[in-house]
Parts: structure tokens; C-alpha cells; sequence
């Protein structure tokens, strides 16, 4: 399979990117900054996902190297914890830029080439995140744009189905990651306290449950988020 996933430069992208790499498939990734990824089958674009015309130039260069793509994993992502009084509006928005509209950008874009395809079904994911359904107070930026990648793969899922393109999303409880890095320990321990599995969530937890989403195994699954280790 080809896959593309976004912002692969570190964190839960650069495993999944790893991952897919070693199982054998193409991965084609980006994020803002150069990647040290060194492998035959990776090739990583340097692109700010907030930037349509970056994001198009991206998918056009794409099309023209490779003519389809097979699965797109929609991960980069950005995060900050902060009541919402003392959220500046611009950090509001750059927080809609990466996490909604980009995603947004991308399926619009990668739905054309995985219209492409030779596989009888391809694959949009989305990383979404249990502090959606867990509603934490001093995520209210966050979890809103992560609740509109929620509605998007409810409402893409039915616009997309005619091409035979799935879309879901995985939500992930806290990972160690640069993103948790500044989370107090007490805080990310009170967190995996609340999930039904009361254990840190690692790199392989996650990576089947992708590997899954974008798979022909879950040829008949559309529209549905799933969330890890057990929130509800
Ligand atoms: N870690 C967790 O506990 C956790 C929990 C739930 C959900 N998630 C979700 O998982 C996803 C990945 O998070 P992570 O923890 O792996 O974060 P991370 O380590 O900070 O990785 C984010 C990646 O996105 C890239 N990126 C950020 N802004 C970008 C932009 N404007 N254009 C292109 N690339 C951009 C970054 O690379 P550059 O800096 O080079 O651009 C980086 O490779 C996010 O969607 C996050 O919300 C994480």
C-alpha cells in the first residue's frame, strides 16, 4: 500500500510511519521541519499543513510520483492547555488551522488519488483523542477541533462512501510524546486513572488498531471513532 501520513517528524506519527515501513508498505509523510527517517520506501515532504497551497503543491507532486495513494492518516496535530478566558484568539485559531482545517485540506485532496486506487477499499484515519468524550476542562480549544474531526469523518464518511473511501478516526488516551512532555506526571497519572485499562498507552497499543482502520479487515467499517484503553 502507499500510505500518507502527516507529521511524521516525531511522536505517534514517526512510529506509525516506522512501523508501515517495516511491514513493507510505502509511506509518503511530512511536517514543517526535515525528517532523519532514512529508509528506500519513505519520502517526506516538507510542508506547513496550514498553508493550502503547500498542502495542494504536496498532493500534486504526489500524483504526479505515484498516481494514487492507497490510505492517508491525518495525525499531525498541535495541543495547549489553558482555561479559555486567558486562550488568546490566535492561538484558538492556529489550533483550528492544524487540527480541523488541515485535516480537512488533506481528505479533500487525498480523496481525489484515493479515488485512484487499485484496492477495493481504501482509507482516511484521523487521530482524535479521549479528551473529546472526557470533555477536560483547560482543553476547551483542543477538544473542540478534535469534536470537529469527530462530526467531519461522521458526515465525510456518507460524502465518500459512493468511491469506496472509508473514513474514521482512533482517539489515544495521553502517549509520552513531545506533545505530553510538559503535562505534570501527577496529571497524565490521573488520567490513565480514569481510563478502564489503568496503563500507559504505548506506540504498539496503537499501531494495530491503525493498521486495522486503514486494512482491508475493516472493509465494512465507516464513520466511527474508536477510542483506546477504555473511556466510557
Ligand atoms: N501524545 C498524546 O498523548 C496524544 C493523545 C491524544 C491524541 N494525540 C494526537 O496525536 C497526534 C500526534 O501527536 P503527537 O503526540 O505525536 O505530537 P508531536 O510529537 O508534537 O507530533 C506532531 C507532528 O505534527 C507535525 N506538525 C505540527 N504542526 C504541523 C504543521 N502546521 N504542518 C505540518 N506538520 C505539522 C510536527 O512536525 P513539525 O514540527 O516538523 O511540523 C510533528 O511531526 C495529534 O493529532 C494529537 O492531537 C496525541
Amino acid at each position: 500500500m502507499i500510505i500518507m501520513i502527516t507529521g511524521t517528524r516525531t511522536g505517534i506519527g514517526r512510529a506509525l510511519a516506522e512501523y508501515f515501513l517495516e511491514s513493507g508498505h510505502q509511506v509518503i509523510g511530512c511536517s514543517r521541519k526535515p525528517s532523519d527517517i532514512e529508509h528506500a520506501r519513505y519520502q517526506h515532504h516538507e510542508v506547513d499543513l496550514t498553508q493550502n497551497s503547500q498542502v495542494k503543491k504536496m498532493f500534486r507532486e504526489v500524483r504526479q510520483e505515484h498516481g494514487h495513494l492507497d490510505a492517508l492518516v491525518n495525525n499531525a496535530g498541535t495541543a495547549t492547555m489553558n482555561h479559555f478566558m486567558t486562550t488568546p484568539d490566535e492561538t484558538a485559531r492556529r489550533i483550528f488551522d492544524i487540527n480541523f482545517f488541515a485535516v480537512l485540506n488533506c481528505c479533500r485532496e487525498a480523496a481525489k488519488l484515493l479515488r485512484k486506487s487499485s484496492e477495493p477499499s481504501t482509507a482516511i484515519l484521523n487521530i482524535s483523542t479521549v479528551a473529546v468524550p472526557w470533555a477536560l476542562d483547560g482543553q476547551l480549544v483542543y477538544t473542540a477541533s478534535k469534536s470537529a474531526v469527530e462530526q467531519l469523518v461522521r458526515v465525510m464518511s456518507k460524502e465518500l462512501a459512493g468511491f469506496g473511501i472509508r473514513v474514521n478516526a482512533l482517539g489515544l488516551p495521553p502517549v509520552r510524546t513531545v506533545l505530553t512532555r510538559t503535562v505534570p506526571q501527577p496529571k497524565i497519572d490521573a488520567l490513565v486513572e480514569r481510563q478502564a485499562i489503568r496503563r500507559m498507552c504505548t506506540m504498539s497499543d496503537l499501531v494495530g488498531p491503525v493498521e486495522f482502520l486503514i486494512g482491508p479487515q475493516s472493509a465494512f467499517v465507516t464513520g466511527e471513532t474508536v477510542m483506546l484503553g477504555g473511556v466510557h
